[in-house]
């Protein structure tokens, strides 16, 4: 029972009346803090300043003068360092592309609309509906990818161990329209959940009506530990599916966003030889070759595994403290109210926050007018439509500390006056 639900009509309002004088004090502070989106903060980018000392040459290892056009594929190096240090996949199966694995995605979706995504198979831009699921909450721009190409949402219950795979058999058995699943495999954003072994291999082995049906395994996440050797694992997708016989099921995505510089990075994506083969196809008519300067500079920064596993670890150290923070902050205001409750994920960029049913948005847009600026209340969901209206994302890596600490004060008092109108509202 909330600690609210106890308190008479008028001790509700009297409540009421302090929080609100500290809520109108907040507004005449004049913040403009910003914790809408999971960017890294200037202290993490740092890490990766190397990267900008002058190249002393631009011929890669095996002799290619990286400033020229050419090789699509990416490096030799670049597509190795994906395969050892992100991807779990044979370089040759691995396409090393340009700053955004987004774009990626976007791309691979177009391609399935144009062409198909296999030679003979009928573009999805022919049929009379495409759907995909979309486990949720989850990644905003996935939605906005689908919302683009006109692709039905069908959002399916992200659990602790992954989405509901009783729901998702079901569904793709029995409807041939239904072409792709959005799958974030590792402290996924924003619910920070990693899928367990029984859901990677169902996902490889489920049957689906749709002979073209993709995964697209967005592992954004998959070096983002916070927490050392006490991490998540997540099952190689693309060899439960070489078991099973579904090799052309996944796509895989990576990228080195949140590793090196989320504007200038590397990204990649890995998939089966006839997958590949096709892509490049594609590709060749888009491009002429990604930006292979920046690839050989990020092989030179981050040669091998272990280069990546210590850059992450002194990532984590600068990250461990703000989502501390602000697990400290809502665990101090909040959890004796009982009315919300907040993961504590071990790694990826965000904590999922649910609070009292019906105030999402209003908690959002009363922290936007006292200057911090969340994301959008429903943004975690497709058509930005969340149901109970519960779910917000807090996204502590931007910020330094003390703003940190001043947006989740301002956050967790406005969570309190919402769930006490609430309360009045009864
Ligand atoms: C799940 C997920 N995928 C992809 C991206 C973006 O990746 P990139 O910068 O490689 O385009 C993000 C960024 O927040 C993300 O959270």
């Amino acid at each position: 029972m909330s600690k609210l639900s106890s308190m008479s009509q008028v001790e509700l309002e009297q409540l009421h009346e302090e929080l609100l004088a500290q809520y109108k004090d907040f507004q005449g502070r004049g913040l403009k803090l910003d914790m809408s989106r999971g960017k890294p903060g200037k202290e993490v980018l740092d890490h990766s300043n190397a990267l900008f000392a002058a190249m002393e040459n631009y011929t890669n290892e095996t002799g290619i003068d990286t400033r020229n056009y050419g090789n699509l594929a990416g490096l030799p190096e670049a597509r190795r360092l994906f395969s050892e240090a992100f991807l779990d996949m044979p370089a040759e199966q691995i396409i090393v592309g340009g700053n955004s694995s987004l774009t990626l995605m976007f791309d691979t979706i177009g391609r399935a609309f144009v062409r198909g995504v296999l030679p003979g198979m009928t573009p999805w831009g022919k049929l009379e509906k495409v759907k995909f699921l979309c486990p949720a909450p989850g990644y905003d721009r996935h939605f906005m990818i689908c919302d683009y190409y006109g692709i039905e949402m069908i959002p399916i219950p992200l659990l602790e161990d992954g989405p509901d795979m009783d729901q998702i058999e079901s569904l793709v058995a029995a409807d041939a329209s239904i072409k792709g699943i959005w799958c974030v495999p590792m402290y996924s954003n924003p619910d920070g959940v990693t899928y367990s072994d029984d859901v990677v291999r169902r996902l490889a082995a489920m049957p689906t009506a749709a002979e073209d049906f993709r995964i697209f395994w967005d592992n954004a996440y998959c070096v983002h530990h916070l927490y050392g050797a006490n991490r998540d694992h997540v099952l190689n997708i693309y060899k439960e599916c070489e078991k099973v016989g579904t090799t052309d099921r996944p796509y895989l995505f990576a990228s080195t966003s949140k590793v090196t510089i989320a504007g200038g990075g590397i990204c990649a994506m890995a998939m089966s030889p006839a997958n590949l083969e096709w892509a490049m196809k594609n590709l060749n008519v888009q491009a002429i070759g990604f930006d292979k300067v920046n690839q050989l500079r990020h092989c030179r920064f981050l040669p091998n595994a272990e280069a990546v596993e210590a850059l992450m670890e002194r990532h984590a150290e600068v990250l461990r403290p703000k989502f501390a923070l602000v697990l400290e902050m809502l665990g101090k205001e909040l959890t004796e109210w009982e009315i919300a409750r907040w993961t504590n994920p071990k790694g990826g960029y965000f904590i999922s926050f649910y609070g009292p049913e019906g105030c999402a948005k209003k908690i959002v847009s009363l922290c936007k007018e006292a200057g911090v600026v969340m994301t959008g209340a429903g943004a975690t969901y497709p058509y930005g439509k969340d149901p109970q209206d519960i779910n917000i994302r807090i996204a502590p890596t931007l910020p330094p500390a003390e703003e940190l600490a001043t947006a989740m004060e301002l956050f967790c008092l406005v969570v309190k006056l919402c769930a006490v109108e609430k309360a009045l509202a009864k």
